[in-house]
């Protein structure tokens, strides 16, 4: 019997996967990977045995996910066509790279995920297992077997007795980790059409967010998170607090259009609060402790990053190359951001660092004035004189 690492949800499609396999006369190994997406993970596992998995892994992999993953793009100021913050996207290679590991610990020849043809996920899974284990072979099931619909796979449940919670009839398709939340389907497939309050879970809506702002302030430390209000918390807490006072006041929504690897477009909807938080709060930081080429540079380096991390090559060269030269920026990326936040938006109203660029002496028009505006003369006609005839 060959042996299949499936990377399994618990969801309707993997619940079907592994029955579906253990008939092709797989031993199906389930790895349950816990990145935050607060489901109950013993009920997910006794679902896997239930439905004919040999044995099933329940992994969590939140710290992971947030140190070397989550934080590094936060560095980068990662950000996928100027709206999406990556959260699914981020998780992808992590679960990947424990598919593989549990592999090669249980001598599977196989692995297998529950992505469909049409996505970005089935790349990343396939991509980074291919780079970190170019000899596994890997399955994709749902690009090609018999289940068309979803209609088909809850009849297919319902025949096999697979136990899930089919009744319950969600026409989204959604997934959540600690980083954040993507909808999709269902009305939201017309781009016109306001997505619908039932659809989130994160956020409340702006407009039943509390009358009065709520202020916050938020310390990093090499570009990194370290506190909220002064008081220190681990990376996993640290988010997951942003996520409920972001939340609390509808921040972090964002509806767009995105350009899918596959080659089409997708509307998909998206609660990140703490992300939201962070990525601001961040990019004020830099603002004020980064010399302007490098600040300018490393936009680039942004744009480049996401696109990396959307197409499921965060395990290639370039990417590992361009962690480092993030972490060469962050070195002074030291200090504290202000911030406030109320019905929906996420204003910075202060920032203070002890590498601060910013000198008010050159830059107030008070009397402390040092600016010596006399150099301004030459200084602009040896700017202008390449373009004089
Ligand atoms: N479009 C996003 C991405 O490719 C999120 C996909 C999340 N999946 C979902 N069912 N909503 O990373």
């Amino acid at each position: 019997m060959k042996k299949v690492v499936l990377a399994y949800s618990g969801g309707l499609d993997t619940s079907c996967l592994i029955k579906w396999l253990r008939d092709k006369d797989y031993d199906v190994i389930a790895a349950i990977a816990d990145v935050g997406q607060g489901e109950n993970f013993e009920v997910i596992k006794k679902r896997a045995i239930k439905t004919g998995a040999s044995k099933v892994y329940v992994l969590n992999l939140q710290k992971e996910f947030v140190t070397d993953y989550v934080f590094p793009a936060l560095k980068a100021g990662a950000i996928y066509e100027n709206k999406y913050l990556l959260a699914t996207a981020l998780s992808r290679p992590l679960i990947a790279k424990h598919q593989v590991l549990i592999a090669n610990k249980e001598k599977a020849t196989t692995v297998a995920h529950g992505c469909t043809g049409k996505g970005n996920d089935q790349v990343r899974f396939e991509t980074t297992i291919a780079i970190l284990a170019p000899k596994l072979e890997q399955m994709a099931p749902l690009r090609t077997w018999e289940l068309k619909t979803r209609e088909e796979e809850i009849d297919y449940a319902l025949k096999h007795k697979i136990p899930c919670n089919v009744t319950k009839k969600n026409p989204y398709s959604i997934d959540k980790n600690l980083y954040g939340r993507a909808i999709e389907c269902g009305v939201l497939e017309d781009p016109w059409t306001e997505p619908p309050e039932e659809i989130y879970d994160m956020t409340i809506s702006p407009q039943k967010a509390p009358q009065k702002p709520t202020y916050i302030e938020v310390d990093f430390v090499k570009g990194v998170p370290t506190k909220i209000n002064g008081k220190t918390y681990k990376p996993v807490d640290l988010i997951h607090k942003l996520n409920i006072i972001g939340g609390k006041n509808g921040v972090g929504r964002v509806d767009m259009v995105e350009n899918r690897l596959v080659g089409i477009k997708s509307r998909e909807i998206y609660e990140n609060p703490a992300g939201t938080i962070l990525y601001i709060a961040h990019q004020e930081l830099e603002a004020l402790v980064l010399d302007r080429e490098t600040l300018q540079y490393k936009q680039r380096v942004a744009q480049k990053y996401a696109e990396l991390t959307y197409n499921g090559l965060w395990e290639t060269p370039l990417k590992h190359q361009l962690d480092a030269y993030v972490d060469a920026t962050q070195e002074h990326v030291t200090g504290t951001v202000r911030l406030k936040l109320y019905k929906g938006s996420c204003m910075v109203v202060g920032r203070k660092s002890k590498y601060s660029r910013y000198k008010e002496e050159l830059a107030t028009y008070g009397d402390k004035d040092i600016f010596d505006q006399k150099l301004a003369e030459g200084f602009n006609k040896l700017w202008a004189m390449p373009f004089m005839e």
